[in-house]
């Protein structure tokens, strides 16, 4: 069993969230259990666990069990206690945390999330508390690391769900809209809609004329390709107050006057067991986490560089968005095959 200071250590997961939590969590507590003899507190719901002092302590057999469990064993919640305005506005929040952090007799504090999450603990960790990060989320857009856990497994649900769409838009020679999550990032629609095949992708960096997309799905239909698929991303500018795939399909059909149906993929991207490559990523590190606590090298956010397992300061990704570049590989060779961007 390796040497370490830290005696007792606190895991929260915040946030939406997304398969592979559950691994996380266990590399964490098994690692810190058994590598280090740690105790191990689980927080329930994100920083409002901390808030409200809800926990649990966590053995190893509560550990058990749990790798291919989806969701998140401690609960989620999107509680930012550095926002103004919210219920416990009167009350100090960050204070809050400090105090009970203490009285939990917490050594460190392992935060599992994705960008609003590692926001949070970079500035916790500039309060005084030993933080870590572990970045999560089916958008795969938090910055200082090459992919974040989560996505893999809503890559393969997307795929399936757009395999699934050529068929039925083959049998009623239809133009097919998906929408697929992302937030402000085109990762999932992009890599979803390349895996799917998709014709058309749309994705927030790429800026799209309605035009070209019209063109580029007549041009198709003069070709006598009998139907068409569309993958859009949820974040792409539309009318205020219209879904993505809403607006699209109807200003699709209104300029091509082609048949078009839409479908909004929704929170199922966001659920069910992790796909191998995403328990593997979330056990590594959740494992990593914890040899960095007990080192003693706090204010990090774990992340993976070219499939090496490193650490990034907390400071320098809290607030930065990771945003597919527009001269990434797989958009140009898609572009070379004929997929349309829009642009
Ligand atoms: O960040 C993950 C995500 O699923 C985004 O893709 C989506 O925009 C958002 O969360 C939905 O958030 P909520 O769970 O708050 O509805």
């Amino acid at each position: 069993m390796a040497s370490t200071k830290a005696r007792r250590i606190g895991i929260l997961s915040a946030g939406g969230d997304c398969p592979g939590i559950n691994a996380a969590i266990r590399g964490v507590g098994k690692t810190a259990i058994l590598e280090y003899g740690m105790e191990v507190v689980g927080i329930s719901s994100g920083f409002l666990g901390l808030i409200n002092e809800e926990y649990v302590t966590l053995d190893e057999n509560q550990l058990s069990g749990i790798l291919t469990l989806g969701g998140t064993i401690l609960g989620t919640s999107r509680e930012n206690p550095f926002k103004k305005g919210t219920i416990f506005s009167s009350i100090d929040k960050p204070h809050l945390i400090k105090k009970h952090y203490d009285e939990m007799g917490l050594d460190a504090l392992v935060c599992i999330g994705g960008n609003g999450t590692q926001r949070t603990a970079a500035l916790l960790a500039e309060g005084g508390l030993n933080i870590i990060g572990i970045p999560k989320t089916i958008d795969n857009d938090v910055w200082g690391t090459d992919v974040t856990f989560g996505f893999d497994s809503a890559l393969l649900i997307a795929t399936d769900a757009i395999d699934r769409l050529h068929t039925t838009a083959n049998s009623h020679k239809r133009i097919m809209v998906i929408e697929v999550m992302g937030h402000h990032a085109g990762w999932l629609a992009l890599y979803s809609g390349v895996a799917g095949g998709g014709d058309v992708v749309l994705i927030p960096e790429i800026p799209f004329d309605i035009d070209v997309v019209a063109h580029c799905l007549k041009r198709r239909a003069v070709n006598k390709k009998p139907y068409s698929i569309v993958v859009v991303a949820e974040g792409i500018p539309v009318p205020k107050g219209e879904k993505a795939a809403q607006y699209l399909a109807d200003a699709i059909q209104e300029k091509t006057g082609l048949e078009t149906r839409e479908t909004i993929l929704g929170y199922i991207q966001r659920g069910g067991s992790p796909s191998p490559m995403d328990r593997i990523l979330a056990t590594r590190f959740g494992a990593y986490a914890v040899d960095l606590i007990a080192k003693g090298e706090f204010g990090q956010m774990v992340s993976v560089i070219s499939n090496e397992v490193k650490s990034v300061p907390l400071a320098e990704v809290g607030g930065k968005l990771r945003n597919v570049p527009m001269n990434h590989p797989v958009i140009e060779k898609a572009r070379e095959m004929g997929v349309c961007f829009g642009d």
